[in-house]
């Protein structure tokens, strides 16, 4: 196994050929920016991560993110077009995208699209008998025509966003009408005690155990933050809106670990032009 110092080494030498971010930036207590300055610091860590990423994943998460994973395919409601063609957006090793064409009955193609090409090749092993075509894109600028998606799936990604309403009106846009973005997230549990022990875990023991299994210096130590510093699920709900999104709901799994938020495009694809009405909300 590497020293903490050689692998330091590699980090600071592939930052270097990829000339993105300051050397300085690489520390434990490091923090991606705002702006396009984050969206580089976001990319390189992830693709410093990429070798380790399935590993921890499964492991810090107790194996659990499989069956979140599982529940939200579920929300997407791809049987109403199962030949649909879908999107994964920070697909990451293309997880949620096998587990949507897996599905028994799916009959469609699924996209799984992310910026950092060393995570996408990681997955590649995993999708040789599945209908997944792996695109490498920025997930607030896609090269996808309007309209051309029957679904759209995000898991763990918008929170690493530099623009997460930019992310949901990009997300929008591709959707034909009719079509759900489905996002999987962490958030902080309501409940006083389980939000005690699962801070503990997670700025206390998750960290220890990323940056040891990883060699990584501070990316198991920026995702507590980043979870911390996220909206809560009603402000990402009101994002969510904000983006054009007409229908949005959203419910909290394992005690309020994660949420998943589900928003619907409306058929009517005027969003922003047409009120909903209802009779609690009359027109005024
Ligand atoms: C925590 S991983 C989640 C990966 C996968 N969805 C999963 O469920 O395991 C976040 C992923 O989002 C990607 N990502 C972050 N910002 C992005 C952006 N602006 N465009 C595309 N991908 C992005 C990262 O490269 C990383 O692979």
């Amino acid at each position: 196994m590497k020293s903490n110092g050689a692998r330091e080494a590699a980090a600071r030498g592939s930052g270097k050929a990829e000339g993105v971010v300051p050397r300085e930036t690489v520390s434990r207590d490091a923090d991606p920016a705002e702006g396009p300055e984050r969206a580089a610091q976001v990319r390189r860590l992830f693709s410093e991560i990429a070798p380790r990423y399935d590993l921890l994943n499964h492991l810090l998460s107790l194996n659990i993110d499989r069956i979140w994973r599982r529940r939200a395919i579920r929300e997407l409601g791809w049987p109403r077009d199962p030949g649909g063609l879908y999107l994964d957006l920070c697909t990451g090793t293309l997880d949620l995208a096998r587990e949507l064409a897996l599905q028994r009955g799916f009959a469609g193609r699924v996209v799984g699209s992310d910026f950092a090409f060393p995570m996408l090749a990681r997955g590649l092993g995993k999708i040789s008998e599945v209908p997944v075509d792996p695109v490498c894109g920025d997930a607030q600028l896609l090269p996808f025509a309007s309209e051309s998606f029957s679904g759209a799936t995000v898991g763990f990604g918008v929170r690493n966003l530099s623009d997460p309403a930019a992310g949901f009106r990009e997300a929008h846009r591709i959707l034909r009408p009719g079509g759900r973005l489905v996002v999987l997230e962490f958030t902080v549990p309501p409940g006083p005690l389980m939000r005690a022990a699962y801070l503990l875990y997670f700025n206390r023991i998750l960290p220890r155990v990323g940056r040891w299994i990883s060699g990584h210096s501070w990316a198991y130590s920026y995702l507590p933050r980043s979870v911390r510093n996220f909206p809560g699920p009603e402000a990402l709900a009101e994002m969510m809106r904000g983006a054009g999104f007409a229908e949005v709901r959203w419910f909290l799994l394992s005690r309020g670990i994660a949420a998943i938020h589900v928003a619907q495009k409306n058929s009517c694809g005027a969003e922003g032009k047409v009120r909903q009405m209802t009779a609690e909300q009359p027109f005024a």
